[in-house]
């Protein structure tokens, strides 16, 4: 066998945004040896891109808060197809986990008395999101980073993993390469934790940056492990629209949390007039009373513009389509309008969300103390993917562990902002923990000589077909673009069937044109190959989401289809299961969601 670099861990972290830092941070707490590989420089992670909170019921600006609201908002938020136990653990624990982060350093805004700061976001009964500013992930990254340094933790910047490595039923290793020099890397771990993040490459509009291309859930599927729900697609509503090159770049939850009010080109607040029926009791019916809220009013209720993000997005779509729509396809969004109602508004403002104030003056040549934003729906988050005890994120994988985006079953159908970052250091530490104990109490396993030299010639394939002009020479850029328009264009924010069964279609020629492209040049810093190697991940996620999305014969959640607009009953007590077969096709089965144990079905029929 050719000889390649060989590393050995105890556990082996892949992706190094909130979820890997805090499971590294973990296992190496443990005492075992844990190594971290990342596709990017650390500390550049989609964590950073949740910059309205953290979401947990500390209390402190509405005694009224506790984990039974928190659990009860995320299983409503997800329309109740939820991993319950998930959505327990990650209530009852994420308080824990961000006091223990400001004990290791992070510097959160503060009450008057001294207090974490907390603030509102949609589908979120009381003020619940800590944070900084609007730089909570950052805030968030930077910490774990700064702790982490001390615990031993060997990370291995821009590294790509092509594929995991088995034997029999448990994960042995990954085989990777360095993407500066394009040499290739086996990392041998007895454990392993996906912490990859989503699949928001798959889409033309996205707030996700290049790295996220659905690794770690095609990782996964590929070495056996089932995937769940993966219909269940998040596009966050409010994303830049304009200019061009900016299209997508996340406008914070948060500019609504702190009074922003989005209204259309006649200037009417179009949200106001569709309030869906779980959430009319809690929801303003006109503009003051939401105000009212926004400014911590315990007795108003919150404004339409705070309702779940799939209902948002939507409602703005409809605008749009309806012709009501802003100059460049969305609609408005204002903070300058508070200026009406305190004083010294522009100074709050840039206070408060800072990122925004310098994003908008920066990109767009617009003063958001001044002027509305124009704004529109963008691929955020993937609710589905690698199926995962709840205690120990541990998939039907041996050894092979998943936390964070890449993980599914907290969010259900549809996620509350914020309630990443508590996912992610939640379910990040128990990743670690359970991993570290994985690694204490098994061997580490044979690694076959045999998967390693295919997946290495599988991935030189396209420099071969550029030397000897095999194929059809097709460039992996071009099969990524046509591949994002597919996705937006045919399994988006509003499905319908007869658009998803064309997708499937498209997808087995563009699999088809995936087999065919060429690469020229060498392996040193060769962005088209690092492409062409993607697009094995994107098209497993692209066919694991259109496959799922065409099985769900209802909508909920961040599955809208407009052929079958309502929510159904019997729909909504199935999970849909992904797994690759022998023969090397898409899997699909459903199966019942457990029912809620009594003491649960309680806590949400009392936070009624
Ligand atoms: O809008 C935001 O700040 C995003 C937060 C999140 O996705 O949790």
């Amino acid at each position: 066998m050719t000889n390649y670099e060989t590393l050995e861990y105890d556990v082996l972290i892949i992706g190094a945004g909130g979820a890997g830092l805090r499971a590294a941070i973990e296992a190496s707490s443990a005492g075992v040896k844990v190594g971290l590989a990342c596709k990017s420089l650390l500390g550049k992670a989609h964590t950073v891109m949740a910059e309205g909170g953290i979401a947990a019921a500390l209390a402190n600006v509405d005694d009224r808060d506790n984990w039974k609201v928190h659990f009860a908002d995320t299983m409503r938020g997800g329309q109740y197809v939820n991993d319950w136990r998930m959505a327990e653990l990650h209530a009852k624990e994420a308080p824990e986990r961000v006091r223990e982060l400001e004990a290791w350093g992070a510097v959160f805004d503060r009450t008057a008395d001294g207090k974490i700061l907390q603030r509102n976001f949609g589908g979120h009964r009381y003020p619940r999101l800590v944070h900084v500013g609007d730089r909570t992930g950052l805030e968030l990254i930077r910490t774990l980073q700064d702790h982490g340094v001390h615990q031993g933790i060997e990370v291995h910047m821009e590294h790509t993993i092509v594929t995991l490595l088995k034997e029999g039923d448990r994960v042995v290793g990954a085989f990777g390469y360095e993407r500066e020099r394009g040499r290739f890397k086996i990392f041998r771990a007895k454990a392993i934790v996906l912490a990859t993040g989503g699949i928001g490459r798959a889409y033309r509009i996205t707030s996700n940056s290049w790295e996220y291309t659905g690794d770690g859930q095609s990782l996964a599927y590929h070495a056996g492990a089932e995937l769940v729900d993966m219909e269940f697609v998040q596009f966050h509503p409010t994303g830049m629209i304009w200019p061009p090159s900016v299209k997508g770049i996340l406008v914070t939850e948060g500019v609504r949390g702190d009074g922003g009010i989005l209204f259309n080109r006649d200037g009417k607040r179009f949200m106001f007039a569709d309030i869906p029926e779980a959430y009319k009791s809690q929801t303003a019916d006109n503009p003051e009373e939401g105000w009212r809220y926004t400014q911590g009013d315990k007795n108003a209720r919150r404004p339409p513009e705070l309702l779940t993000r799939d209902h948002v997005a939507r409602r703005i779509l409809d605008e749009v389509k309806a012709g009501r729509g802003s100059p460049h396809g969305g609609v408005f969004l204002d903070i300058s309008w508070i200026k009406e109602k305190i004083p010294n508004a522009a100074e709050h403002i840039k206070k408060k969300l800072p990122s925004m104030y310098h994003q908008f003056r920066q990109l767009a040549n617009l003063d958001i103390t001044k002027e509305p934003m124009e704004v529109g729906p963008t691929t955020h988050y993937i609710m589905g993917g690698v199926r995962v005890n709840a205690e120990t994120q541990m998939s039907n994988v041996a050894g092979l562990f998943a936390a964070g985006e890449v993980a599914a079953g907290l969010h259900g159908s549809n996620r509350l902002g914020g309630n990443s970052l508590s996912d992610l250091l939640v379910f990040g530490k128990r990743g670690g923990e359970f991993a570290a104990k994985f690694a204490k109490e098994n061997d580490a396993g044979q690694m076959q000589d045999a998967q390693i030299e295919e997946a290495a010639r599988q991935a030189l394939e396209p420099f071969d077909r550029a030397a000897t002009g095999a194929g059809s020479a097709e460039n992996p850029y071009h099969v990524q673009t046509d591949l994002q328009e597919m996705m937006q264009n045919l399994v988006g924010i509003v499905r319908r069937e007869e658009e998803m069964v064309r997708a499937l279609d498209e997808l087995s020629k563009l699999w088809e044109r995936a087999r065919n492209v060429s690469v020229h040049g060498h392996r040193e810093y060769n962005p088209g190959w690092h492409t062409a190697i993607d697009l094995k991940h994107l098209l497993t996620v692209s066919e694991a989401i259109t496959r799922s999305a065409l099985e769900r014969k209802e909508s909920r959640g961040g599955h809208f289809r407009d052929d079958l607009p309502n929510r159904d009953p019997a729909e909504g007590k199935m999970n849909i299961v992904l797994s690759k077969a022998a023969d090397g096709s898409m899997q699909l089965r459903r199966e019942p969601i457990p029912e809620l144990p009594e003491y649960l079905k309680q806590v949400i029929e009392e936070m009624k």
